[in-house]
């Protein structure tokens, strides 16, 4: 099937290559001539395991391409994909201007039934804007071409999007037209194991069907985070209350893994939105504003426990930290704890000495060059001359450390473990004092 993807992003890039992975013909169209340029040169501007050599064989297979030429996008695929982004706005909710541009254009070039799909995660009641504007479009040149709109939110997992999108959990059609209904299903068939993963359902119910999950997951961190501060008050182990409570099958054990908070491009940002868009209509969603909270709560807190532990005089002080990224195997930094710790840091005159895997350029992009900010090339070489290490991102790598060598060459020998990865036990039996969250202090 001919399929046109707008945005080269990180979902449209991925929803792009696995389509055309199964045998579709795909053509991407982005606004940014130099993205477009990098993509046909055989470069990848995104960091997602897996992307760039499945990008390679399909551009070799010629099933895959790049364009900035809307025109000709909306020429080529049956199906429209709409993947830009929707940055929140001052107020927090999505910033729908690129989502609508992609509509404007479509209904301008249009000259047979399309099939509008998007991918973008927007408020409920999106699809009717999009269809207003491509109406909007055609009438302002005199046509009225057949088309639909359908939501078909997306579920990938920074860092394991590859695999999510071809081996999904659910896929979610909302359409209010059966027959696109089925049109969406033969397309998205090759990503069926052993039983049917596409779930028809109105265009309201599937727009609200992507926020809710969302929300619910940040709702399980988040309580666990709170919970974390509650272990710590009264002195329990939060590590073996999340063991005893995931053995619940109700319950489970994803997603209740304590830390320094969520981050991200989704989970803040969306349930900020539904937030949003639930006062806009005049309902107080109380349970996702304390979501939030407890979580920008909990981006502050590594950043407390060291103050406190040096009596609040930071002044001069070189902290070392081990990952930057908001999670491990992507170098994306949008609202990662680290930034909040760091930004703390140097308020109060510390230096800061990091390594990150893969997100140091990332990170040199947002703070440039900067004499509080080293960004070193290894982990050991972050400790060199630092007070304390700061653990951030849950990278394999950082899980397993030399304690004797850390032990060694930190000043102070102190370790903040803001995701409960390390040994507590073994770090404290080297002589360093470890402090991580809502555990009972080592000893
Ligand atoms: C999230 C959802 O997991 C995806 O299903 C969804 O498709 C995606 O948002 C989206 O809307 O596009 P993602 O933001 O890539 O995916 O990252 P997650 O793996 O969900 O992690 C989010 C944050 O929560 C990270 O900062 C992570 O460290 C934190 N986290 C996660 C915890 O603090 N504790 C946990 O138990 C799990």
């Amino acid at each position: 099937m001919d399929v046109t993807i707008f945005g080269s992003g990180y979902v449209g890039l991925v929803t792009g290559v696995c389509l055309a992975e199964v045998g579709n013909r795909v053509l991407c169209i982005d606004v940014d001539p130099a993205k477009i340029a990098l993509l046909n040169s055989g470069g990848v501007p995104i960091y997602e395991p897996g992307l760039d050599e499945l990008i390679k064989q399909n551009r070799e297979a010629g099933r895959l391409t790049f364009s900035t030429d809307a025109e000709e996008g909306v020429r080529h695929g049956l199906f429209q994909f709409i993947a830009v982004g929707t940055p929140p706005d001052e107020d927090g909710s999505a910033d729908l201007q690129y989502v609508l541009a992609v509509a404007r254009s479509i209904g301008e070039h249009m000259d047979a039934y399309r099939i509008l799909v998007n991918k973008s995660t927007v408020p409920v009641g999106t699809a009717d804007k999009v269809a207003a504007a491509v109406r909007d479009a055609q009438a302002a040149r005199g046509a009225a071409v057949e088309f639909d709109v359908v939501s078909n939110p997306e579920f990938l997992k920074e860092g394991a999007a590859i695999e999510d999108f071809m081996r999904p959990d659910r896929i979610i059609v909302g359409t209010d037209n059966p027959r696109t209904g089925e049109l969406l299903r033969a397309l998205y068939a090759p990503f069926n194991r052993s039983h049917d993963r596409v779930m028809l359902m109105d265009v309201r119910s599937a727009e609200l069907t992507k926020y809710a999950a969302n929300a619910m997951l940040a709702t399980k961190i988040s309580f666990m985070n709170e919970l974390s501060n509650i272990a710590e008050a009264v002195g329990a182990d939060i590590e073996k209350v999340r063991v005893g409570i995931g053995s619940d099958p109700r319950i489970g054990y994803q997603f209740i893994y304590p830390g320094c908070g969520y981050g991200g491009s989704c989970f803040p940002k969306d349930v900020r939105a539904l937030e949003r868009t639930a006062r806009s209509l005049g309902y107080d969603p109380q349970l996702l504003h304390a979501v939030e909270a407890v979580n920008f709560r909990q981006k502050d807190l590594l950043f407390k426990k060291i103050h406190a532990h040096f009596n609040g005089d930071l002044q001069g002080r070189t902290i070392a930290v081990w990952g930057l990224s908001f999670k491990p195997n992507t170098d994306d930094m949008r609202e990662a704890s680290s930034r909040v710790l760091m930004e703390s840091l140097w308020e109060a005159g510390a230096k800061v000495q990091a390594f990150d895997p893969v997100s140091m350029p990332e990170t040199q992009r947002i703070y440039g060059e900067r004499a509080d900010l080293a960004l070193v090339e290894d982990a050991v070489s972050a400790l060199e001359g630092a007070d304390a290490l700061a653990v951030l991102t849950e990278w394999a790598q950082f899980r397993s450390p030399d304690f004797r060598k850390i032990k060694d060459t930190l000043k102070a020998g102190v370790i903040f473990d803001g995701r409960n990865i390390l040994d507590g036990h073994l770090a404290t039996a080297t002589g360093l004092t470890y402090i991580s969250i809502g555990r009972l202090p080592m000893t």
